[in-house]
C-alpha cells in the first residue's frame, strides 16, 4: 500500500446535482474543489490547442451519444482534456491510472464544478484501485482512454462482458503500447486501438521535454538536492532518458547513461554522456532514475554496490523497475516519510539507500507531472483522435493504429500558431521536384 505521500482520507460522497441526477463518484474530499478549480483554470491558460478545440467542440458536438470512460493521471491538465470530451458531448468518466499521481484537488474539482465522475483518491490501495477501475467500466464505455492499459487489460480479463461496446481505445503511454502490441501479437485484442503515445505530437514532446523537465522537478521538490555536482544515473536513453539526461546535464549534474540497446547507447555517447553498464554505475552514483519501461532494471546487486545515502528513483510508468522486493529483503529497518515521498532502507551492511515516491512516478507523485503547455499537444491528439474514432465507427480493424499524420500536423500547427511562430510552405517548384527523380548532378 502506497504510505510515504498519501493524504489523510476525508470522506467518500455520493452526491445529488440537481433534481434527478445522481452522482456517483469517490474522491478524497469536495473541499478541495477550490483550490482545484483554480490549478485547473491556471492549466488551462497553457493549453491553447486543447482550449481551441474545446471551443469547435462546444459549437459542433461530434461526441453525443458517445460514453467515455478515461483512465488516466488525475491531474489538473486531464482534468481540461475531460472538459473537452464533454464540451463535444460525450458522457465522461474517469479514474486514475497510478495511485500515487491524483491530485485530489483537482478530482475534487471536476466532480464539483464540472460535474464530471471521477474515482481516484491518492495513496488508494490495490483493491481501491481497482474498484476505481470498474466503477469507470461501469459507466459501460464505448470508447476508453488509459495510461498504461490498466484499463483495457481488465476489458480483457475480469470485465471480458463489457468489451464488445468498444469502439475504440486510445494508449497514451509507451507502457501500454507495448502491452497492448503484445495483446495484438497473441490475437487476443477485443476491439481497435490507437497509440497516441507512438504519435510525434506527443512523444517528442511530452515524454522527451515533458518527463525531461518533471522528473528533475520531482526529485528535486522530494530530496532538495543541488543538481549541480551530482552524479546522476540515468536507465535507459528512450524519449524520457533523453530528456531527463539534457536537463539534469543542463543544472550541472555529471550523468551517467545505461542502456541495453546499442544504437541508443551510441547515440548517448555521441552526445556527450558516459556510458557504461549499471554494475559500473552503482558504485558512482549520488542518484539513480529508471525510464526504461523494463523490469528490475535496478536489482540487489547493484543496491550493493551503492554509496552511503544513495537516492533511487523511477520515472517509468510502473513500479517494477527498482527490484524493490530486493531492497526491502535487504534491508534491517526502513524509515517511512524521513521527507515527504522519501523512505530511508537501512541495509544490513550499515548503508542507507533513499527509494522516492516508494518507486512510483517521481515527476507525478513527488511534483505534478508535465507542464500543461506539453500535455496541450497529448491531449489535443486525444481529443482530435476521439473524434476520429467516432467518425470512423466501425471502420477501424481491431489492432494497434497510429494516430493519422494529419492530426499531429494539425496539433503542431495549431500549437506553433498559438506560440506566434510561423513556418514556411513549399513553392510549386519544390512540390514538383520532391515528387520527381529526373533532376540529377
Ligand atoms: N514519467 C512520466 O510522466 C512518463 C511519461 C511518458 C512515458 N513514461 C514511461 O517511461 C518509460 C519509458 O518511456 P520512453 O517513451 O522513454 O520509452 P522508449 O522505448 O523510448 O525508451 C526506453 C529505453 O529504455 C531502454 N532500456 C530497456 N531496458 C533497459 C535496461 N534494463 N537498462 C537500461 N536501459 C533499458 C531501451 O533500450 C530504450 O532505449 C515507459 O514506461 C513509459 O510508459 C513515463
Amino acid at each position: 500500500m502506497p504510505r510515504a505521500c498519501r493524504y489523510p482520507r476525508i470522506a467518500t460522497f455520493a452526491v445529488f446535482y440537481g433534481k434527478d441526477c445522481l452522482m456517483k463518484h469517490d474522491v478524497a474530499d469536495l473541499r478541495l474543489a477550490v483550490g482545484g478549480k483554480k490549478r485547473i483554470l491556471w492549466a488551462d491558460n497553457d493549453m491553447p490547442v486543447l482550449a481551441a478545440i474545446r471551443r469547435r467542440f462546444e459549437r459542433a458536438r461530434p461526441l453525443v451519444g458517445v460514453r467515455i470512460s478515461a483512465c488516466l493521471h488525475v491531474t489538473a491538465e486531464t482534468a481540461n482534456l475531460m472538459r473537452t470530451l464533454k464540451a463535444g458531448g460525450a458522457d465522461v468518466v474517469l479514474c486514475a491510472s497510478n495511485p500515487l499521481s491524483t491530485q485530489d484537488d483537482a478530482a475534487a474539482s471536476l466532480v464539483k464544478d464540472f460535474k464530471i465522475p471521477v474515482f481516484a483518491i491518492r495513496g488508494e490501495d490495490r483493491a481501491t484501485y481497482y474498484r476505481h477501475i470498474h466503477s469507470a467500466i461501469d459507466h459501460r464505455p464505448m470508447m476508453t482512454l488509459d495510461d498504461g492499459a490498466d484499463l483495457v487489460n481488465e476489458l480483457h480479463t475480469r470485465r471480458k462482458a463489457d468489451a464488445h461496446r468498444i469502439i475504440a481505445s486510445m494508449e497514451e503511454t509507451t507502457t501500454g503500447v507495448i502491452r497492448l502490441r503484445a495483446m495484438a501479437a497473441k490475437g487476443l485484442l477485443k476491439f481497435p486501438v490507437v497509440a497516441v503515445n507512438d504519435a510525434d505530437s506527443k512523444h517528442l514532446f511530452d515524454n522527451r521535454y515533458g518527463t525531461g523537465q518533471s522528473t528533475v522537478d520531482g526529485i528535486i521538490r522530494a530530496t532538495d538536492l543541488l543538481v549541480a555536482g551530482s552524479k546522476i544515473v540515468v536507465a535507459g536513453y528512450g524519449w524520457c532518458g533523453r530528456g531527463f539526461a539534457m536537463r539534469a546535464r543542463g543544472m550541472g549534474a555529471l550523468v551517467i547513461v545505461t542502456e541495453i540497446n546499442p544504437i541508443r547507447a551510441l547515440e548517448a555517447a555521441m552526445d556527450g554522456f558516459q556510458i557504461m553498464p549499471m554494475s559500473e554505475a552503482a558504485g558512482i552514483g549520488d542518484v539513480f532514475v529508471t525510464l526504461t519501461g523494463n523490469k528490475h532494471v535496478i536489482r540487489a546487486e547493484h543496491i550493493r554496490r551503492m554509496k552511503d545515502r544513495a537516492m533511487v528513483a523511477n520515472s517509468g510508468h510502473f513500479d517494477v523497475e527498482i527490484d524493490i522486493p530486493a531492497l526491502k529483503a535487504m534491508s534491517r529497518k526502513v524509515n517511512r516519510g524521513v521527507r515527504r515521498c522519501v523512505d530511508e532502507y537501512v541495509l544490513r551492511n550499515g548503508k542507507r539507500i533513499y527509494l522516492l515516491a516508494e518507486g512510483r512516478l517521481i515527476n507525478l507523485a513527488a511534483a505534478e507531472g508535465h507542464p500543461a503547455c506539453v500535455m496541450d499537444m497529448s491531449f489535443a491528439t486525444q481529443a482530435l483522435q476521439a473524434e476520429h474514432a467516432v467518425r470512423h465507427r466501425g471502420r477501424l480493424a481491431v489492432t494497434v493504429h497510429d494516430v493519422p499524420v494529419e492530426i499531429e500536423q494539425q496539433v503542431c500547427r495549431l500549437k506553433l500558431k498559438t506560440m506566434g511562430l510561423g513556418i514556411d510552405t513549399l513553392t510549386a517548384e519544390q512540390v514538383e521536384y520532391l515528387a520527381s527523380s529526373g533532376e540529377g548532378t
